[in-house]
C-alpha cells in the first residue's frame, strides 16, 4: 500500500513509518519538525539522542535497503499538503501530526491558540486535501481517550445508544475533556465525522490511551533509528517520566492523590493497532472509532509498580505526592470498552516487569542527559500565570 504518515518524525510516527516500511509498503512522511523546534527553543531534549530526519531515513536505507521519502511541511500549509496527496495518491493516511500534550496547551493563551490552530486547522486541511486529491483514501487519525474525560458511566467506543422520552438513537458519546489539547481532539473528531457524512470520506478515529515504552523491533536495530524518549513535565508521558525519575533518585512525581485512572498502551501495540486499522479500512462514508488501549491503571498504582521495579534494579525510589496542578478528579469511576481492535486480532503486550526494566535500563544508559529542572510541573490549570521553567 501507499501510506502517508503525517507527523512521521515524532515519538510514534517514526517507528510506525519503519513498521510499515518493513512490511514492504511505500511510505511517505510529512512533518513540520515543530516538536524538535520546541525542544531547541526551550532547552528540552529527548533522553535518547535523536538523529535528524534525513539521517534517520538514510540509516534505514543503509540497514534494510528500503527507501522512505519525506517532505518537511506543515499540515496548515494547504498547497504543500494537497500537492503531496495529489502526487503520492496514498491509499491510507495516518495522521499523528498534532501538538500532543495537555500541559503545553494550558501554559497560556498563545499556547492554547497554537494548539487549536495547529491541530484543528491542520486536520481540516487534511480532510479537504483528501476530498480534493484522493477521496477514496482511508484516514486513520490519532485521537485520545482523554476526549471522553472520566464520566460516572462506562465509556463506549465513540457512540452510545440513548433512549430519551421513549425514543432511541445511536449518538456520539458525550465528551468531557480536561484541557485545550483534549478539546482540540474533540473538535477534530466532529470535523472528521462530518466530512465522512457529507463527502463520503472514510475514517478511523483511534482514541488512544497513554503510551509507554521506547523501543520497537525496528528502532532497536540501530541507535540511529531510535525514537524519542520524553521525560519532562510537558511531553513526558507518566510511565516514561517515572522511569527517568527513578534512575536519578528523583522522587516519582504523583499529582495529587494519584487516583486518576486512565487507559495505557505499550508502544509496540500502538504499531499493531494502527496497522490493523490501515489493513482493515472503514468503508467509504463511514466514520468509526476504536478505543486504543490495553490496560487501565491509576497514577498511584503506576508509581508503586515503577518503585518495585526500580528497587529490583537496586535503585532507591521514593514517591512524592505534589499539589495537583491540573483540574481533574483524583478518585473516580473508570471503565472503558476496547473490544474493536481485539476483535481485529490485536494481541496486547501487557505492562510487565520486563518492559519497565528495559525502559529503566535505557534511562540508566543515558541518565547523564536527564535535566532535573524539567521534571517538576510548572504549568497550572488554574488562574495563575505560568512559565515553562520549573
Ligand atoms: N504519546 C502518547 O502517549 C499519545 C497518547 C494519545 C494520543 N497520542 C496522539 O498521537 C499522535 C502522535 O503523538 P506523539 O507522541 O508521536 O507526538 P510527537 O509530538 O512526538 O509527534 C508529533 C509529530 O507531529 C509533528 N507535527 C505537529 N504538528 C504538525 C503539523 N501541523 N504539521 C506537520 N507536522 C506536525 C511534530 O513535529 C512531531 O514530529 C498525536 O496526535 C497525539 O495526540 C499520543
Amino acid at each position: 500500500m501507499k501510506i502517508l504518515i503525517l507527523g512521521g518524525d515524532g515519538y510514534l510516527g517514526w517507528p510506525q513509518a519503519l513498521h510499515f516500511s518493513t512490511q514492504g509498503h511505500d511510505v511517505f512522511i510529512v512533518d513540520s519538525l515543530m516538536r524538535r523546534d520546541f525542544d531547541a527553543q526551550n532547552n528540552f531534549d529527548s533522553l535518547i539522542p535523536l538523529q535528524p530526519l534525513e539521517q534517520r531515513v538514510g540509516a534505514w536505507k543503509e540497514k534494510t535497503g528500503r527507501k522512505i521519502n519525506f517532505a518537511i511541511g506543515d499540515t496548515r500549509d494547504y498547497p504543500l499538503l494537497s500537492k503531496v496527496m495529489w502526487d503520492f495518491q496514498p491509499e491510507a493516511i495516518v495522521h499523528f501530526a498534532e501538538q500532543r500534550t495537555a500541559p503545553y496547551s494550558m501554559i497560556d493563551r498563545e499556547h492554547a491558540v497554537f494548539t487549536m490552530d495547529n491541530n484543528v486547522i491542520g486536520t481540516l486541511n487534511v480532510l479537504y486535501a483528501i476530498k480534493d486529491s484522493c477521496p477514496e483514501s482511508h484516514l486513520v487519525k490519532l485521537g485520545t481517550m482523554g476526549e471522553y474525560g472520566t464520566p460516572n458511566i462506562d465509556i463506549e467506543e465513540g457512540f452510545i445508544e440513548v433512549t430519551h422520552k421513549g425514543r432511541k438513537d445511536r449518538l456520539p458519546y458525550p465528551k468531557a475533556p480536561s484541557s485545550f489539547y483534549h478539546l482540540s481532539k474533540v473538535h477534530d473528531s466532529h470535523n472528521i465525522m462530518f466530512a465522512c457524512k457529507v463527502w463520503g470520506l472514510r475514517a478511523t478515529d483511534l482514541n488512544q490511551g497513554v503510551v509507554y515504552g521506547i523501543e520497537t523491533r525496528q528502532t532497536s536495530m540501530d541507535p540511529r533509528l531510535a525514537t524519542r524518549f520524553d521525560y519532562d513535565q510537558i511531553y513526558g508521558t507518566v510511565l516514561n517520566r517515572f522511569c527517568a525519575e527513578a534512575v536519578i533518585g528523583y522522587p516519582l512525581t504523583v499529582y495529587g492523590r494519584g487516583g486518576q485512572t486512565r487507559g495505557y498502551i505499550n508502544i509496540q501495540d500502538t504499531m499493531s493497532c494502527v496497522d490493523l486499522a490501515v489493513t482493515h479500512p472503514a468503508p467509504c462514508g463511514e466514520y468509526r472509532v476504536f478505543n486504543q488501549f490495553t490496560e487501565t491503571f491509576s497514577v498511584g498504582q503506576l508509581a508503586l509498580i515503577a518503585k518495585a521495579c526500580g528497587e529490583k534494579l537496586g535503585l532507591n525510589v521514593r514517591i512524592e505526592h505534589l499539589d495537583n496542578p491540573r483540574v481533574e478528579s483524583e478518585g473516580h469511576y473508570y471503565r472503558a470498552a476496547n473490544t474493536s481492535l481485539l476483535k481485529l486480532g490485536l494481541q496486547p503486550h501487557l505492562l510487565e516487569d520486563t518492559v519497565l526494566v528495559s525502559i529503566m535500563k535505557k534511562a540508566m544508559e543515558f541518565s547523564g542527559r536527564i535535566d532535573k529542572n524539567l521534571l517538576a510541573p510548572s504549568v497550572n490549570w488554574r488562574r495563575t500565570k505560568n512559565s515553562l521553567s520549573a
